[in-house]
């Protein structure tokens, strides 16, 4: 890895993998590819280049390649589960046509591939409890159904083509640089805003709701770990469930109030994220990913809580 290009470069994933990029790849070109109305902005525009890169523009994306000589390209771009229950032709452009442009590309030049997948590419007759690596995959939502197709074009893509293809089932992601945008696990930032502000937090998601959840740190070291590791151990490619912390939103709560004791909550559930939710697995099996590329998280519950208040009081 070497110059990468990170299509959604000012996302709640993007922003913060392509500065960590940035620091920790030695002489690496890190682009920032950004869509008109989500520019890049402070440190991130200023600490390397920027260039326009809309997955659903294949000619816009392969000169962007040809240019910096990508040899990695991380496919952030996405539209979240309850925002694509609203707009599912919209979630389908993104997610799939830009993939399908996104791989040929890689099959013509050469390039590497990360396209994360999620909890959501489960769905209600999956194992919900130590979900399986292998296991039932039919998903209700349409973010879901465009997972399961994410993670089986990636791999096709792979054994036709050989294109270097990757990535992992990212749980709901927990982070204080970006806010994310209409997903379920949302609730899980969003009740941190409204701790540290002291505004009572109206939950969408109901008491006694699981779900796999993880410190963005985390997910950042997993995004960048799987790229890097050994291709000859993958038995698995698209996708690695990965897992450090699942909970309900009470226990998130009460793990709060050890730090923020006045935190306020009342429960208003959306029906459209619930149903989403609970089809979703309460935890998830990680034991493949830590087998075949050494996969370890190194935030619980209680660390995240502490580390996201610190952060969010500055
Ligand atoms: N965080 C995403 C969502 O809630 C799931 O991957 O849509």
């Amino acid at each position: 890895m070497k110059n990468v290009l990170v299509i959604g470069s000012t996302g709640q994933i993007g922003s913060e993998l392509t500065m960590k990029l940035r620091k920790q790849i030695n002489g690496a070109t890190v682009v920032a590819g950004y869509i008109p109305g989500a520019e890049p902005k402070g440190v991130l525009k200023e600490s390397g280049p920027s260039e326009q890169a809309d997955v659903c523009n294949a000619a816009q994306l392969a000169q962007i390649v040809d240019k910096y000589r990508i040899d990695t390209i991380y496919n952030l771009a996405a539209i979240l589960s309850a925002t694509a229950e609203k707009k599912p032709l919209l979630a389908w452009d993104i997610q799939m046509n830009g993939l399908i442009n996104i791989l040929e590309i890689a099959r013509e030049k050469g390039c590497a591939v990360f396209t994360p997948s999620s909890i959501g590419a489960f769905g209600p007759t999956t194992p919900h409890k130590s979900t399986p690596q292998d296991t039932v995959q039919r998903p209700t939502s349409m973010y879901g159904v465009t997972k399961v197709a994410v993670e089986l074009l990636s791999d096709y893509y792979f054994h036709k083509y050989g294109v270097d293809t990757r990535s992992v089932r990212f749980p709901g992601l927990i982070s204080y640089t970006t806010p994310p945008g209409g997903g379920t696990t949302d609730y899980a930032v969003e009740v941190f805003y409204s701790a540290v502000k002291g505004e009572e937090f109206v939950c969408p998601i109901a008491q006694g709701t699981y779900m796999d959840m993880m410190y963005m740190p985390d997910a950042l070291r997993a995004a960048i770990e799987i790229m890097e590791s050994d291709p000859s151990k993958l038995v698995h490619r698209n996708s690695f469930n990965i897992a450090s912390m699942s909970f309900e939103p009470e226990t998130l709560f009460a793990a709060i109030r050890r730090e923020i004791p006045d935190l306020r909550t009342r429960y208003e559930v959306d029906p459209v994220r619930q149903s989403i939710a609970d089809s979703w697995p309460d935890n998830m099996d990680d034991s493949c990913a830590r087998k075949e590329w050494g996969w370890k998280p190194s935030y619980d519950l209680d660390g995240m809580v502490k580390d996201m208040i610190s952060h969010l009081k500055k």
